[in-house]
């Protein structure tokens, strides 16, 4: 079965469309068959594209996400996916209490995959201007380099 990985924040039109498409990315440049979605633990932004910021930053670095609409996160997703990636120690919280009791997904922190920076969160750029997005998208981009390692490696 391929691995299938479900990456969560808060509104699902920042942090975790911008991992969606970091990893879409490295899947293709690595030729890996994964499955890759997003969702929000909230459902204020369900149906939209993704901020404008973010759909901007992914841009600039070759990737395009704007065809990504959000959605809120569902109790099927944790039996759906094999792996699903909070990008904060809140949505972790929040994915926690959602699980139901026959849930099989492993949840992790995004940065539990990036050496040395395990435990860490994705601050959140919502509040904050571009400088912000192009640190969300190197967080982003390192924790789906190593979650593509980590898959290539078992396959
Ligand atoms: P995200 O950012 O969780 O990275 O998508 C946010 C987007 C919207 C809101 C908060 C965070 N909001 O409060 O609407």
């Amino acid at each position: 079965m391929s691995p299938s990985v479900l990456f969560v924040c808060l509104g699902n039109i920042c942090r975790s469309p911008l991992a969606e498409g970091a990893l879409r990315a490295e899947a293709a440049r690595l030729g890996l068959d994964l499955i890759v979605d997003s969702a929000g633990t909230g459902d204020w932004h369900a149906g939209e594209p993704p901020d404008a910021r973010a759909i901007a930053v992914a841009r600039r670095n070759g990737v395009d996400i704007s065809a990504l609409r959000a959605r809120q996160v569902t109790p099927g997703d944790f039996r759906r996916f094999t792996h699903i990636v909070a990008l904060d120690h809140d949505n972790l919280s929040s994915l926690r209490e959602l699980a139901p009791s026959r849930a099989t997904a492993e949840l992790s922190l995004l940065l539990d995959h990036v050496e040395g920076q395990t435990g860490q969160a994705v601050a959140d750029p919502w509040f904050g201007d571009e400088a912000g997005f192009e640190v969300t998208w190197t967080q982003v981009t390192a924790g789906a380099r190593g979650l593509a390692q980590r898959f290539s490696r078992t396959g």
